[in-house]
């Protein structure tokens, strides 16, 4: 294809997302079985799945821009075809300037027809180098972005530290992983390398994931005296994503860190507790509920994985606008919300009634019963048979059984290992 400038010399199509017309790399034309993972074999990357991360990415942008008021500068660095960063300059106001990179040349190629076509050239430029390189150049105080968005195709660990330097005292960064083998727990080593964490493969891994990448981008930051704020966070489809701001400070550094710590988790009855990291030594390696051997996860990010006043704003905002993903969207900015203030991990009813040998009661009994109980309890957006509450592993399995025998005497001490 040759109009706009720009050689394209591969298999295309236009499609819309958003506001916005791109032409993107024709996937079908890539993939000689159904098996094939179709944006990879692609010249240039574009995945049509993730165009509900880029959804929420838009909103995320409007809701930082809300909070600063004022023009604001955006980088991707690894851009692909262009499509989340010509998003930014036309779906979000206030931005001043954005500027894409990709390292491949291809790809380089398409995200300037793309930003020629929907008529950008002024506002966004388009670069074709090693997003290291790139982000380096712009680590001097006055050359940083107030926004900067990694997102990989695997683990944004290799531009964590340059991406905190290219980002302004106050700044957002807003990272995706996509390398969930790793942070689940299915190569717990790969995970240890690349997030100084361990991994641990529960029925809540998708949250350990989270917290995994949050703790590394605390412990990155920390070392360039930063501390980090989740502003929002999320583990969708196959992915998780984390918008993070930034602070300058050791004070801010330091503070961060308290938020680092441990989930120790019994694979026998459920029970799990969190210790921060400063109270590790001399903990037991034995559960408190029924004595089996603990296993643990971390060091990772213990704290809060979202702020509920950026999650409203972020809502309010989806609420105006019109696009393809609104439902699921709207979904999770509410449940995410909810979370706020949960504790870490979750429970999983259909994992604990399945070692019960019982049925599974709904999520909504439960958690009914468990806030009559006196509980903090709330559904989770990681999973929909998952419940977060501040309830013991012991006491969820007290009232599961009193909900499905309810005239049967609750035997609070019941363990698992005796059912
Ligand atoms: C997952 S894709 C990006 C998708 C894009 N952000 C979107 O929303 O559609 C990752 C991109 O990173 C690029 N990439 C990989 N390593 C890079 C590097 N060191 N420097 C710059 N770009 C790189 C790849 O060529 C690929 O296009
Ligand atoms: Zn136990």
């Amino acid at each position: 294809m040759k109009n706009l400038n720009v050689e394209i010399d591969f298999p295309t199509e236009i499609v819309t997302e958003g506001q916005v017309r791109v032409l993107v790399p024709k996937l079908s034309a890539f993939v000689e079985k159904p098996s094939e993972y179709a944006p990879s074999k692609a010249p240039v990357f574009y995945n049509p799945v993730m165009e509900l991360n880029r959804d929420i990415a838009v909103l995320a942008l409007q809701a930082y821009q809300q909070t600063v008021k004022r023009e604001i500068t955006v980088c991707e660095p690894l851009a692909g075809c262009g499509v989340r960063g010509i998003r930014f300059a036309l779906e979000v106001e206030g931005v001043k300037k954005v500027l894409i990179n990709d390292i491949n040349r291809k790809a380089y190629k398409l995200a300037k027809y793309n930003v020629e076509l929907n008529r950008l050239g002024e506002r966004v430029s388009v670069k074709n180098m090693d997003a290291n390189l790139l982000l380096a150049r712009h680590s001097a105080p006055y050359k940083r972005f107030d926004a900067i968005d990694i997102d990989p195709f695997g683990s944004p660990t290799p531009f964590l530290d340059s991406a905190i330097r290219a980002t302004r005292d106050g700044g957002l960064l807003a990272l995706t992983a996509t390398d969930m083998a790793p942070l689940c727990g299915v190569h717990p080593k790969a995970c240890i390398r690349k997030y100084g964490g361990k991994p641990l493969r529960t029925e809540y891994c998708h949250e350990i994931a989270l917290r995994l990448v949050l703790g590394c981008t605390a412990v990155t930051a920390a070392k360039h005296e930063i501390g980090i704020t989740p502003l929002f966070s999320h583990s969708t489809d196959h992915y998780v994503r984390v918008y993070i701001l930034l602070k300058h400070g050791a004070h801010e550094a330091n503070e961060s860190l308290r938020n680092m710590g441990y989930i120790l988790h019994c694979f026998n009855c459920f029970h799990r507790e969190t210790v921060h990291e400063d109270t590790l030594l001399g903990h037991a390696s034995e559960c408190s509920n029924c004595g089996s051997k603990i296993d643990y996860a971390g060091p990772l990010w213990l704290g809060k994985i979202a702020d509920e006043k950026f999650c409203t704003s972020m809502e309010e905002e989806a609420q105006k606008r019109q696009f393809k993903t609104k439902k699921r969207a709207q979904k999770i900015l509410a449940l995410v919300k909810t979370e706020c203030e949960a504790p870490p991990t979750y429970y999983v009813l259909d994992k604990m009634c399945s070692r019960m040998r019982v049925p599974v009661p709904s999520v909504k009994v439960v958690l009914e019963a468990l806030k009559k109980g006196g509980f903090i309890a709330m559904p989770t957006h990681f999973n929909l048979a998952g419940i977060k509450t501040t309830a013991s592993a012991e006491k969820i399995t007290s009232i599961i059984k009193t909900i499905l025998n309810p005239n049967k005497d609750d035997k609070v001490g019941c363990k698992f290992n005796n059912f």
